[in-house]
């Protein structure tokens, strides 16, 4: 189990759902089962419309992850993955701060996920 606590301004308030690590559900699968309407289009890792920030709840270090090409691409080309989070990605699994919710498998560590609302719009870091 994973708490995943959605935050953006269209939600008024944080909202915190549980999901079951290794179902493979998508972050975007996971808010879409709760009513969360994160922005999308593709649905496919191409358009960068459901473009999120992702933090790791906790003293744990972020679990090890490897981004499919697409992602890679897709956020780099919409700015969102510059070369040195592309090498850390690369090198070390880690993974960078923005990724496309529909191509973000669920595990089992507590996230935090904001989103403008507008699609592949960043939003303001605030941790
Ligand atoms: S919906 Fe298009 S990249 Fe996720």
């Amino acid at each position: 189990m994973a708490n995943v606590t959605f935050s953006a301004p269209s939600l008024g308030k944080d909202i915190t759902v549980y999901a079951v690590a290794g179902d493979n559900k998508t972050l975007l699968g996971v808010a879409k089962q709760h009513n969360i309407a994160i922005p999308c289009q593709c649905q496919d890792g191409e358009c960068g419309s459901c473009l999120v920030k992702v933090t790791v709840l906790g003293d744990n270090t972020p679990m090890a992850v490897h981004l499919t090409d697409k992602e890679k691409l897709t956020l780099s080309v919409n700015g969102k993955l510059n070369k040195g989070q592309l090498e850390h990605a690369e090198t070390n699994d880690m993974p960078p701060p923005y990724r496309l919710a529909c191509q973000y498998i669920v595990r089992g560590e507590d996230i935090l996920v904001e989103f403008s609302g507008d699609p592949g719009v960043e939003i303001e870091l605030r941790r």
